[in-house]
C-alpha cells in the first residue's frame, strides 16, 4: 500500500498546478515582455513556444512525476540512475528563485498596506527606490531594510505553514482559497481599467503588431523564457506536484487545462496593465511608449502612479492590485519551495516537518540578502541569470537527455496514453525531440554569445561574475554534490516513502 500523500480531488491538483503557474511572471513580466518584443506580433512566437515546448514539456513533467512518484531528483533517478543530477539541478534553481521571489511578495504586501494611506505620494518611483527600498550601490549589501524584513517574515511564515500542513490539507486547501479569490480580485481591476478613458489606446498599443521584430532571435528567446518561467516548467515543480496524483489520474487533459488557464490569465493581465497604461498616458497627455515598463518599476512605481490618477476608490483599487500580486506570488512560492522540501525529505529520509524547517529555514535566511539596501541589485542579476542560464538551460538538457540519451519518450508516451483522455501522437515526440532542442539550443547559443560579449545591465564586471555566473554555475555544482550522496532508506527501489505524511 503506497503511503505517498495525494491530492484530494482532480480539481485540487489542477488548482495547485494553475496556482503555481500563475504568479508574478504573469502580472508584471508578461505585458512588458510582449510589448517590447513586437506587441501583437509577439503572440506568434509566444503561441509557438506554448504549443511546441510549454504544453509538451508540461505533459512530460506530469508523466514523469505521476509514473515515478517522487520528488524531481527521485523521479529522475528512478527513470535512469544517471539522471538524478538533472532533478537536483532543477531543485537548486527553484531554491534560488524562492529566495528572491519571497522578497517581491513581501514588497507587494507592504504596498497593499501603503495603499490605505497612499503612502507613495506624488512620486512613486522615488518612494520605491529611495524611501522604501533605500537602494544602495551595486554590490554593496548595506543594512537590512525593516520595511521589507517584516513582511518577508510573514511571507515565509505563511508559505512554510502551508507546506507544514501537507499536500492535501496545506497546499491543496490554500490554492482552493487563494486562486478563486485572486481571479475575482483581478477581474474587478481589469474591468475597471478597461472602462477608464484612454484604455482603448493602451490596448491598441499592446496589440499593434510589429512584424519585423519576429525575425529577431531575441524575441524568440523572450517567448521561450516567458513560457518556461510562467508555466513553472524545468524547475522541478510540475514533477513534484504530479507525483502526488493518483495512479490513474489523467495527464494530458490536465496539462492542457493548466497551460491554457495560465495563458488566459497572462492575457487578462496584459489587458488590465495596458488599459491602465493607456489611461495614465491619456491623463498625462503623453504617448504610451513613455509610460510603459515592466518588472519591478511597472508593479511598484508605475502602478501606484496609475492608482493616484484613478477617479475614485483609489485606496480600494491599490489594495486589490497588490493583494492580487501577493496571492499570485504566494501560490507560486509554495510550489517552488515544495520542490526542495520533497527532495530533502526523500534524500535524507526525514519527516516532512523537518524538511520544511531545514529547507525553508535556509532559504528564508538566504533571502535576507534581498531584503538589504543592496537587495534590488542582487535580485535583478540573480533573476536574470537564473532564468537565462538556469531554467532555459535545464529545460534544454531535460529534453535532450530524455529524448536522445536515455530514449524514454516512447515509454513515457505510453504511460501518458494509458491514463489520459487525449492520446499523444507523433507531434508530441517531434516537439520534444526535435523542435524544442533546436530552438532552445539556438537560443542558448545566442544568449551565451551576447552575455559573453557584453555585460548585462550597467553593473560592474565583478558583480555580474559573483552574483550572475557564479549562481548559474553554482547550482550545477550543488546538484552534483547532492546526487553523489546516497539515498537514505530505500526510496529509490520502492515507490513508497514510509515517512511521508499528508
Ligand atoms: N510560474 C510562476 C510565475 O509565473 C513562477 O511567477
Amino acid at each position: 500500500m503506497e503511503n505517498r500523500p495525494q491530492w484530494g480531488t482532480r480539481a485540487g491538483f489542477i488548482m495547485a498546478a494553475v496556482g503555481s503557474a500563475i504568479g508574478l511572471g504573469n502580472i508584471w513580466r508578461f505585458p512588458g515582455v510582449a510589448y517590447e518584443n513586437g506587441g501583437g506580433a509577439f503572440f506568434l512566437p509566444y503561441l509557438f513556444a506554448l504549443l511546441t515546448a510549454g504544453i509538451p514539456l508540461l505533459i512530460l513533467e506530469f508523466t514523469i512525476g505521476q509514473k515515478y512518484r517522487g520528488s524531481a531528483p527521485l523521479s529522475y533517478s528512478r527513470m535512469s540512475k544517471g539522471a538524478e543530477w538533472i532533478g537536483w539541478w532543477q531543485v537548486a534553481i527553484a531554491f534560488v528563485i524562492s529566495t528572491y521571489y519571497a522578497v517581491i511578495i513581501a514588497w507587494a504586501m507592504s504596498f497593499a498596506y501603503f495603499s490605505f494611506s497612499n503612502a507613495w505620494g506624488d512620486d512613486p518611483q522615488t518612494f520605491l527606490l529611495v524611501d522604501y527600498l533605500q537602494v544602495g550601490e551595486a554590490g554593496a549589501v548595506g543594512s537590512l531594510v525593516p520595511g521589507v524584513l517584516i513582511p518577508l517574515i510573514i511571507v515565509w511564515g505563511v508559505a512554510l505553514g502551508v507546506l507544514f500542513a501537507g499536500v492535501k490539507r496545506g497546499i491543496e486547501r490554500a490554492n482552493k482559497i487563494m486562486i478563486p479569490t485572486l481571479v475575482v480580485l483581478f477581474l474587478i481591476i481589469v474591468i475597471r481599467a478597461m472602462t477608464l478613458p484612454g484604455a482603448l489606446d493602451g490596448l491598441n498599443a499592446f496589440f499593434q503588431p510589429n512584424w519585423e521584430m519576429i525575425t529577431d532571435g531575441k524575441v524568440w528567446v523572450a517567448a521561450y523564457g516567458q513560457i518556461f518561467f510562467s508555466l513553472s516548467i524545468a524547475f522541478a515543480i510540475m514533477i513534484t506536484y504530479s507525483s502526488y496524483l493518483p495512479k490513474k489520474a489523467d495527464i494530458t487533459n490536465n496539462a492542457f487545462i493548466t497551460g491554457f488557464a495560465n495563458s488566459s490569465f497572462e492575457l487578462l493581465a496584459g489587458f488590465g496593465v495596458f488599459a491602465a497604461l493607456g489611461f495614465m498616458a491619456a491623463q498625462q497627455g503623453v504617448p504610451i511608449s513613455e509610460v510603459v515598463s515592466s518588472g519591478v518599476i511597472l508593479a511598484f512605481a508605475v502602478f501606484p502612479a496609475i492608482i493616484n490618477e484613478f477617479p475614485a476608490f483609489n485606496e480600494f483599487f491599490g489594495f486589490l492590485f497588490f493583494t492580487s500580486l501577493v496571492l499570485a506570488g504566494l501560490t507560486s512560492l509554495i510550489s517552488i519551495t515544495e520542490t526542495y522540501v520533497a527532495g530533502i525529505q526523500e534524500k535524507f529520509n526525514v519527516k516532512r516537518s523537518t524538511s520544511v524547517i531545514v529547507g525553508g529555514g535556509i532559504a528564508a535566511i538566504i533571502s535576507l540578502l534581498f531584503a538589504t539596501q543592496g537587495g534590488l541589485n542582487f535580485l535583478d542579476v540573480v533573476d536574470y541569470f537564473v532564468n537565462q542560464f538556469g531554467i532555459a538551460f535545464a529545460g534544454l538538457i531535460e529534453v535532450v537527455f530524455i529524448a536522445w540519451y536515455i530514449k524514454q519518450l516512447d515509454p513515457l508516451q505510453k504511460h501518458a496514453n494509458s491514463v489520459s483522455d487525449i492520446r499523444l501522437g507523433l507531434w508530441w515526440k517531434v516537439c520534444l525531440g526535435i523542435i524544442t532542442p533546436v530552438v532552445l539550443g539556438y537560443t542558448m547559443y545566442d544568449n551565451l554569445r551576447q552575455n559573453l560579449t557584453a555585460e548585462y545591465g550597467d553593473y560592474p564586471r565583478e558583480f555580474i561574475f559573483n552574483f550572475g555566473w557564479s549562481v548559474a554555475i553554482g547550482v550545477i555544482l550543488l546538484a552534483t554534490l547532492f546526487s553523489v550522496k546516497k539515498w537514505s532508506g530505500n526510496s529509490v527501489q520502492s515507490s513508497s516513502n514510509k515517512k511521508e505524511v499528508s
